[in-house]
């Protein structure tokens, strides 16, 4: 048997016993980064459970859902809840509707055609002039994995205001982010972090990137600023903000930095 085949089997046979069978895509398919997909997604689905109070019945919204790697294990975890995913990229959308919606009619994908150098070059709307489609105070948890670190600053500021408005009130949000600060900076200038998480070169404002062509390949954002924006529109951090291993760090608890806030009230 060869490679190709065994290990397609053997995929086979790991999503049956995880009960997740025909919904991961294949890896030819995958866009969202390298590291074990089915792992990730787990992995995320404990600190939405942990740090963000999501609950079997909450209202949930996926900003940059991707190809559903953190939709897929929320499947059995959401049973009288409901999930939306937002995303730019029109594969990952038609994999998620054809491969989870029509199991579970409570996830739902929707797509829109916003620019990004990296992911959707020839979108015709700007991500800073784009209204989330759903109403004020609509969600009980909001979360970005990995998402924030492909934008620009005014399209993040344009995010985070939308975030506000469609979270209840109470509402958490878990966003992941490679935030600058005193230890990551060190980290960075000294040639600790490396490759693409060498994020030492400025972008604009509090954006900065190891890729000054493409900066939405990698960004890292200033924390004083990230800290700031939330405060200011009413989402207030839910500390501590759990630093990840990116920048080279000894102790973490995931790849990213993992930041939660909640909406006043
Ligand atoms: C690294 S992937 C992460 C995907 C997903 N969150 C996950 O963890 O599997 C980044 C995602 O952000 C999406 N994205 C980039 N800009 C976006 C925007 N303005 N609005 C919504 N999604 C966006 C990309 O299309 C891509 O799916």
């Amino acid at each position: 048997m060869g490679l190709k085949r065994y290990r397609y089997l053997a995929r086979i046979a790991l999503e049956s016993l995880r009960g997740n069978r025909g919904m991961v895509p294949p890896e030819s398919m995958i866009f969202v980064g390298h590291g074990d997909f089915v792992k990730i997604g787990n992995e995320f689905r404990t600190h939405l459970i942990d740090l963000a109070d999501l609950r079997p019945d909450s209202q949930v919204l996926d900003v940059g859902c991707g190809i559903g790697r953190m939709a897929i294990p929320l499947t059995d975890y959401l049973t009288t809840g409901e999930y939306a995913g937002i995303d730019i990229v029109e594969k990952g959308i038609v994999w998620c509707q054809r491969r989870i919606t029509t199991r579970f009619p409570n996830f739902r994908f929707i797509r829109s055609d916003i620019h990004n150098k990296m992911y959707n070059k020839r979108g015709t709307t700007r991500a800073r002039d784009y209204r989330f489609p759903f109403e004020d105070n609509r969600f009980d948890v909001v979360f970005l994995t990995s998402v924030f670190t492909h934008m620009l600053p005014a399209d993040l500021e344009h995010y985070a205001d939308e975030i506000a408005r469609v979270l209840k009130p109470g509402g958490r949000c878990l966003v992941t982010f490679l935030l600058r600060n005193d230890e990551s900076t060190a980290l960075v200038d000294a040639g600790v972090a490396q490759g693409p998480m060498a994020v030492n070169q400025h972008v604009d404002g509090p954006a900065w990137t190891s890729d000054p062509r493409t900066p939405e390949a990698v960004t890292a954002y200033e924390e004083g600023w990230v800290l700031d924006l939330f405060a200011r529109l009413g989402l207030h951090l839910q500390p501590p903000i759990r630093y990840g291993s990116w920048c080279g760090r000894k102790e973490f608890l995931s790849f990213q930095d993992i930041v939660v806030v909640r909406k006043a009230g």
